[in-house]
């Protein structure tokens, strides 16, 4: 099966498909065109937008509000949103984005 390749104005597509690591009949979601990430200093990733989160059922859950903070350090009851349990466990990252992009 061939990757989806999301196109312009492609923004809110969920199917069945293909991930970019090979694995096959997953559920793929295409949201990001109006969506921003930023990781935070120590912190959550700060996700800005509207986002459809999909459960491992496949289940889509889509949230209400502008900015949400998903957890970044694994520590979180409340995965996969931050609840400050980062705060508690001294996480330590300050990632610089341009680090991982490949382009
Ligand atoms: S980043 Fe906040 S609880 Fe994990």
């Amino acid at each position: 099966m061939q990757h989806p390749t999301p196109g312009v104005g492609d923004t809110s597509k969920i199917e069945r498909g293909v991930d970019r690591f090979g694995r096959a009949d997953v559920w793929l979601a295409y949201a990001m065109a109006e969506v921003t990430i930023q990781p935070t200093k120590n912190g959550s990733y700060l996700v800005k937008g509207p986002i459809t989160i999909i459960g491992v059922d496949g289940t889509a859950y889509e949230l209400e509000g502008d900015e949400h903070w998903l957890c970044r350090c694994g520590h979180s009851q409340t995965k996969p949103f931050c609840d400050t349990s980062h705060k508690r466990v001294g996480f330590q990252s300050e990632p610089r984005v341009s680090d991982g992009l490949t382009c």
